[in-house]
C-alpha cells in the first residue's frame, strides 16, 4: 500500500497497481501516513468497514434506489441495465463510489476509484457495520475531510474533472418515445405540440430512425429526406436527438463493422477474435473503447450525422447490455431441445423456463470479452465501469471537433469521470408513482458525483402514465436540468396532450413555468460549472435537527429556492416541512408571495400550479414562457424576492453555445437589494449581460408587504 497526500483534506492510499481511469486529477505527495482504518486483503478482494453509530447516515452513491440516506439497504456498483426499478433493486446503470458518512459531529467523505464491483451493505445485514467489499485488489481509496457535508462535495469537486455543460436549449422541453414511425409521425408531433401551443425544443429519435438498428444509418423507408426534416424543424427551433447503441451490428459491408475490423477496434473474446453478444440489431461486437484509437474512430462516426444537422445524441445501452451470447443461446436451445416431448417435473420445467428468462446480462458474458489496455487484456469485468465513460467521452470528442460547439449529450451508463463529457436520464423507469419520488432523491446524490445535467423519463418510461401522473412528475420536472418525456413502445401516449384538453392545458401552463425558469437553472449550472457543490441539497446538507433529516421528500434548489412536489395519486397538497421562514410562491403569471413560519404547513398544491418556496434574504430570477429557447426574451427579467434585510442575486449568463466559458466568459448581473427603516428598498445592478436591459422586481417582506419596481440596468 502506498499512501499519498493531495492537499490538507484529501489523502488516498493506492493498493496494488490502479488502474488509471482518468477520474482523479492533481498532484499526489507519496508519504507515510497511516490508513485510519484496516483494509483486508484476502485472496485478491478488499474488504473494510465502519461502525456505524445510531446516528450515523450516509449520503452518495450515485444513481440508486432508496433514500437519500443510504443506510439500511445494500448496493453494488456495477453498470447493469435493469428495466424494473422494483424497490429491492441494488443496482441500476451507474457506479459512483463516492460517499460520505456524518454522525451528529464530523462528516467524512471517501472514494474509491476502481472500474470493477464494489459490493456495500450499509447497516443492511447489520444495523451498526457498514460493510464494503471491493472486487479486486488493485484500487486507490480517497479520505476526504470537510467542515461539513457540502463542504466535503466541494472538495471532492476539486479533484474531479469540471462538470459537462450542455447548450442553453438543452433545458428546453424533449419530446421522446420508442416507436415514433417515421418522419410523417415526427412532423405530425412537432405539429400538434404547435396547434395545442405547447412548448418543444426538441424530439428525440429512437431506434425506429436507423436501417435495421444500426448506428449512423438513417432508414430510407421511414426517413427518406432526413436532413431536410432537421433543418425544416431547426428553423423552428426544433432539433432531433438521435440515439446511438454500443453494439455496432454485425453485417458485411456495413462501413462501421468494416472498417472496426479493418481497424482492430472491437473487444476480443479469449480466443482474440471479435467477442459477439446480442443486442437490438442481433448480433454486435462492442468497440473497445478502452483503447484511445477506438475512442478516435467511434467519435469521428458522429460526422454521419453532424452532417445531417444533428447537434445531440444520446448513448444507450452502454452499460454495455447484452441481450444473450451465442454461447448461453446455445446452451439454452440444446436443453430445449432435450425436453422436447418429455414431461417435464416442475425443476426440469423451471430450469429450462429460467436458462431463456434469465439470459440477459449474465456475469459470465463480462468475462469472456476483453478490452486491450496498452497491449494488456482486461475482461470487461474487471474494466466494466469504464465503458459507458468511455464511449460517452468518444462521443463528446468527436462531436466538439464536429460541431465546434456544445452537443446535446447523455448517456445511460455512467460512472463518475463521465460526468465531465455528458448528462444522464436515469434509465427506464415506469409510469409508478414512487417513481417520481426516487427521481427526486437521485437529484442530489447525482450532483454529489459531479452530474448535473441530469433527468428521469418524465411520466415513466415502461407502463402506462396517466394524465395526473404525467403532470405531477412535471411539477417535479419543471426544476430538473433535462427534461425529457419518454416512453417504451407499445405504453400509452403521453405527450403532454395526450390526456384530453383539460390535461393539456395543464401542461401548457407547467411547461410554459419551465421556460420562466431556464433563465435562473442556466445560471445554476454555469454556477456549478465554475464552483461545484450541489444544485439539489438535502435539507440535511444544511439544517440540522432530525426534521430535516426525514424530509428526503424535499430538497433546496441553489441557494434560494425549496421544492417540495407531490408524488402521490389524488392529492390536493401536502405537508412540507419549513427549517426557517420562508414565502410559498404561487408561480402565476405575476406570482403571489405567502411568508410563512418555520415549522409544519399543509399546502395546498393543484395539478395546474407550480409552487415552490423562496428563502429568506433571497431572490431569484425569472424569465417569460416561451415555446423555446430560441424565441426567449433576453432584453428583460423578473426577480423575485423575500427580502427583509439584505440580499444579493447573481445570475450567471454566456452564449449559450460556444466552449468559450471554460475561458471564464460568463457574463454576471449582481443586484443587491436592502430594505430600508421607512420600508423602501435600495437596489442596486451591477450588469455585464449585453443584452439585459430591464429587471422587474417583486419583493415581499417578512410582514407580507409586496413591492414591486422595474429597474433599468
Ligand atoms: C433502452 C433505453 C430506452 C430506449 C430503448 C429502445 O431500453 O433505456 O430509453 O427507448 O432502449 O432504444
Amino acid at each position: 500500500m502506498k499512501a499519498f497526500q493531495m492537499n490538507e483534506r484529501i489523502k488516498g492510499f493506492e493498493f496494488g497497481t490502479p488502474l488509471e481511469t482518468g477520474i482523479i486529477h492533481g498532484e499526489k505527495t507519496y508519504g507515510q501516513h497511516a490508513l485510519p482504518f484496516e483494509i483486508d486483503l484476502e485472496e485478491g478482494h478488499g474488504y473494510l468497514s465502519f461502525h456505524l453509530t445510531e446516528n450515523d447516515r450516509v449520503y452518495g452513491l450515485g444513481p440508486n434506489m432508496g433514500g437519500i440516506n443510504k443506510r439500511g439497504r445494500r448496493y453494488e456498483a456495477y453498470c447493469t441495465d435493469d428495466p424494473l426499478h422494483h424497490e429491492d433493486k441494488v443496482v441500476l446503470y451507474g457506479a459512483h463510489n463516492f460517499f460520505m458518512i456524518e454522525d451528529d459531529e464530523v462528516a467524512t467523505g471517501y472514494f474509491i476509484d476502481f472500474p470493477s464491483r464494489i459490493y456495500y451493505d450499509i447497516g443492511f445485514s447489520d444495523l451498526d457495520d457498514f460493510k464494503i467489499h471491493i472486487h479486486g485488489e488493485d484500487f486507490t481509496f480517497y479520505i476526504i475531510e470537510g467542515a461539513s457535508l457540502k463542504d466535503i462535495v466541494h472538495e471532492f469537486h476539486k479533484i474531479i474533472k469540471k462538470p459537462y455543460l450542455p447548450p442553453r436549449w438543452g433545458l428546453g422541453y424533449f419530446q421522446s418515445r420508442w416507436g415514433y414511425r417515421d418522419e410523417a409521425e415526427i412532423r405530425e408531433i412537432h405539429q400538434t405540440f404547435k396547434e395545442y401551443k405547447l412548448p418543444l425544443e426538441g424530439i428525440y429519435l429512437d431506434l425506429d430512425y436507423m436501417e435495421d438498428f444500426k448506428d449512423f444509418t438513417i432508414s430510407k423507408e421511414r426517413f427518406p429526406n432526413f436532413k431536410e426534416l432537421v433543418s425544416d424543424l431547426k428553423d423552428e427551433g426544433v432539433r432531433l436527438i438521435p440515439i446511438i447503441d454500443a453494439g455496432v451490428k454485425i453485417e458485411k459491408d456495413y462501413p462501421v463493422y468494416e472498417q472496426g475490423i479493418a481497424g482492430d477496434h472491437f473487444a476480443k473474446n479469449a480466443k482474440g477474435e471479435p467477442y459477439i453478444a446480442a443486442v437490438w440489431p442481433g448480433k454486435v461486437h462492442f468497440p473497445d473503447f478502452l483503447q484511445e484509437k477506438t475512442q478516435d474512430w467511434f467519435g469521428e462516426w458522429y460526422r454521419a450525422l453532424t452532417d445531417l444537422g444533428i447537434e445531440g445524441v444520446w448513448n444507450d445501452m452502454n452499460e454495455p447490455a447484452i441481450f444473450y451470447d451465442e454461447d448461453s443461446l446455445d446452451e439454452a436451445v440444446t436443453l430445449a431441445i432435450e425436453a422436447k416431448g418429455k414431461n417435464l417435473g416442475v425443476l426440469d420445467f423451471f430450469e429450462l423456463k429460467d436458462k431463456f428468462q434469465n439470459m440477459g446480462n449474465k456475469d459470465e458474458y463480462y468475462r469472456r470479452f476483453f478490452h486491450n489496455i496498452d497491449g494488456t487484456a482486461y475482461t470487461n469485468e474487471a474494466v466494466h465501469n469504464q465503458y459507458g465513460y468511455l464511449m460517452t467521452k468518444s462521443a463528446s470528442d468527436g462531436l466538439r471537433k464536429l460541431l465546434d460547439k456544445r452537443p446535446l449529450l447523455i448517456s445511460r451508463a455512467s460512472s463518475i469521470g463521465m460526468h465531465a463529457y455528458g448528462g444522464i436520464w436515469t434509465g427506464d423507469n415506469s409510469s409508478w408513482w414512487s417513481h417520481i419520488e426516487l427521481n427526486l432523491k437521485m437529484l442530489p446524490t447525482l450532483n454529489m458525483s459531479g452530474f448535473y445535467y441530469v433527468g428521469a423519463d418524465t411520466g415513466g418510461f415502461g407502463g402506462n402514465s396517466s394524465g395526473e401522473l404525467l403532470s405531477r412528475w412535471m411539477q417535479l420536472s419543471v426544476f430538473t436540468p433535462l427534461l425529457r418525456n419518454h416512453a417504451a413502445l407499445g405504453t400509452n401516449n403521453q405527450e403532454p396532450y395526450a390526456f384530453g384538453e383539460e390535461v393539456a392545458r395543464i401542461n401548457r401552463k407547467l411547461l410554459g413555468d419551465r421556460y420562466r425558469l431556464i433563465p435562473y437553472l442556466y445560471s445554476e449550472l454555469l454556477k456549478r460549472y465554475h464552483h461545484g457543490g450541489l444544485m439539489f441539497t438535502p435539507l440535511s446538507f444544511e439544517f440540522f435537527g432530525q426534521e430535516a433529516q426525514d424530509a428526503e421528500d424535499q430538497l433546496l434548489l441553489g441557494e434560494e429556492l425549496m421544492i417540495a412536489p407531490i408524488y402521490k395519486p389524488n392529492g390536493k397538497g401536502r405537508y412540507v416541512y419549513l427549517p426557517e421562514e420562508m414565502a410559498l410562491v404561487d408561480f402565476k403569471d405575476q406570482p403571489e408571495l405567502t411568508v410563512l413560519n418555520p415549522g409544519v404547513h399543509y399546502v395546498s398544491y393543484d395539478l395546474d400550479e407550480l409552487k415552490f418556496f423562496l428563502r429568506r434574504n433571497k431572490m431569484m430570477v425569472y424569465g417569460e414562457a416561451s415555446l423555446n429557447e430560441k424565441s426567449m426574451k433576453k432584453d428583460s427579467l423578473n426577480l423575485l424576492g423575500f427580502v427583509d434585510g439584505e440580499a444579493t442575486y447573481t445570475l450567471y449568463s454566456d452564449d449559450g453555445l460556444s466552449f468559450d466559458y471554460e475561458e471564464g466568459q460568463v457574463s454576471r448581473t449582481k443586484i443587491q437589494v436592502t430594505k430600508k427603516d421607512n420600508g423602501d428598498y435600495k437596489i442596486s445592478v451591477e450588469n455585464n449581460h449585453i443584452d439585459l436591459k430591464t429587471i422587474t422586481l417583486t419583493l415581499v417582506d417578512a410582514n407580507g408587504e409586496i413591492y414591486n419596481k422595474e429597474v433599468r440596468v
